[in-house]
């Protein structure tokens, strides 16, 4: 390729010339034919209802899509925050609809209050759309999508402020779904209560940082009534499957002793904002949003804690093989290092054993010294006391022996004594002198 035309595809792109068409070619039925598309495609929509056990959830998102979803009651004794969803094919005129419904069972119940299993759940879903577009061979035009696209939060109508459970849960949210904070069993709370609720719900919303879903204002042909019904948040709704005939209409409503709440009437209650703005208005936006800002930000941080980052704009193009290089080399030498440490903390260990080691065999060896002495004073006491025994068996063997001469002696002499009686009488004074002189 020559130099020129290098030069030319690496320029800038060219300013694109408007030109006229001669007469009808058929492009201008693109948009039909994408809404032909999506139509044979079907659409998916995920709903996650966030609200403590009884509130009143599974009534309202029967009454929103005037149908039955089974549930079945949660019990106030789950062990932990868990995650149900539920997949219903819905279909309007030639539209199908794949909606599904995420109740989180237990939530608000539990003394540890943890919103962690909601968040879980909600990265959980982004992670597996991220994975499928990271697949080689991805199929993504017939993946069940199963981000989370709104969140209805329901609010409990104490009338006083929000719970700190609240804040703190829709804080945590706020930057992976579209919030929709609602007021339920808007039906036990007076009117004038009501409208301050509302307000002090939103102050503490904003005095909070938490960011909830905003109707968008950017296309015109929805941006009025969307601005109206930014203003009318948090939506307080009734909900109720029952029929009740106001009038000679059947209506849906909850009935009491003393009158009737019309589900439908928007004297009575926001049911009808809210299924305006959540179904027929902003549907396709919250997925869109869902799709673009929290997907977006999801993958973003995924993407980075991975390691890949953009180049600096136009002097680095991003590129996946450098990033993988530089990764593998960091990953290589994080290795090594810790293999290091590894070792150096190995060979201190050992010496450190063999310092105790050898101070055990000093200590060792000086108690063995010790005892060592210590028998040696013994059996030199043993001996001592054994010479002086010796010398005192000898002694008495010595004694014995002139008491037993001395013994004989008188026998013999008591044997003559007939001869000489005088004599011996004599004598007889003499011989105990001789006894108390000669007996040691
Ligand atoms: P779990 O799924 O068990 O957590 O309950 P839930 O939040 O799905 O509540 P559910 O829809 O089962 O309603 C619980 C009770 O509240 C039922 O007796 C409903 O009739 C009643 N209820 C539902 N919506 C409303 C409402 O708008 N106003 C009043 N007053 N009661 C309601
Ligand atoms: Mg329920």
């Amino acid at each position: 390729m020559a130099a020129t035309d290098l030069e030319r595809f690496s320029n800038a792109e060219p300013e694109p010339r408007s030109l006229s068409l001669g007469g009808h070619v058929g492009f201008d039925s693109l948009p039909d034919q994408l809404v032909s598309k999506s139509v044979t495609q079907g659409f998916s929509f995920n709903i996650l209802c966030v609200g403590e056990t009884g509130i009143g959830k599974s009534t309202l998102m029967n009454t929103l899509f005037n149908t039955t979803f089974e549930t079945e009651e949660a019990s106030h004794h789950e062990e932990c925050v868990r995650l149900r969803p539920q997949t219903y094919d819905l279909q309007e005129s030639n539209v199908h609809l794949k909606l599904t419904i995420v109740d989180a069972v237990g939530f608000g119940d539990q003394i540890n209050k943890d919103e962690r299993p909601i968040v879980d759940y909600i990265d959980a879903q982004f992670e597996n759309y991220l994975q499928e577009e990271l697949k080689i061979r991805r199929s993504l035009f017939d993946y069940q999508d199963t981000r989370v696209h709104v969140c209805l939060y329901f609010i409990t109508p104490t009338g006083h402020s929000l719970k700190s459970l609240d804040l703190v849960t829709m804080k945590k949210l706020d930057s992976k779904v579209n919030i929709i904070p609602i007021i339920a069993k808007a039906d036990t709370i007076s009117k004038s209560e009501l409208h301050k609720f509302k307000i002090k719900i939103m102050g503490e919303l904003v005095s909070n940082g938490v960011q909830i879903y905003q109707f968008p204002t950017d296309d015109e042909a929805v941006a009025e009534i969307n601005a109206v019904m930014n203003a009318h948040l948090p939506f307080a709704v009734v909900g109720s499957t029952e029929e009740v005939k106001v009038g000679n209409k059947l209506v849906r409503a909850r009935q009491y002793p003393w009158g009737v709440v019309q589900v439908e009437n928007e004297n009575h209650c926001d049911f009808v904002k809210l299924r305006e703005m959540l179904i027929r208005v902003n549907m396709e936006d919250l997925r869109e949003q869902t799709h673009s800002r929290h997907y977006e930000l999801y993958r973003r941080c995924k993407l980075e804690e991975m390691g890949f980052q953009d180049g600096d704009g136009d002097s680095q193009p991003f590129s996946l093989q450098e990033t993988y290089e530089a990764k593998r080399k960091e990953f290589l030498s994080e290795l090594q290092r810790k293999e290091e440490e590894m070792r150096q903390m190995f060979v201190n260990k050992v010496k450190e054993t063999e310092l105790e080691l050898k101070e055990k065999e000093r200590e060792l060896h000086e108690k063995f010294e010790h005892l060592k002495r210590v028998h040696q004073e013994e059996k030199r006491k043993v001996e001592e006391k054994r010479r002086e025994l010796e010398e005192e068996t000898s002694a008495f063997n010595r004694r014995r022996a002139a008491v037993e001469a001395l013994q004989s002696q008188a026998l013999h002499a008591t044997s003559q004594q007939p001869l000489r009686k005088d004599k011996d009488k004599k004598k007889a004074s003499g011989w105990s002198s001789i006894y108390s002189v000669t007996i040691p």
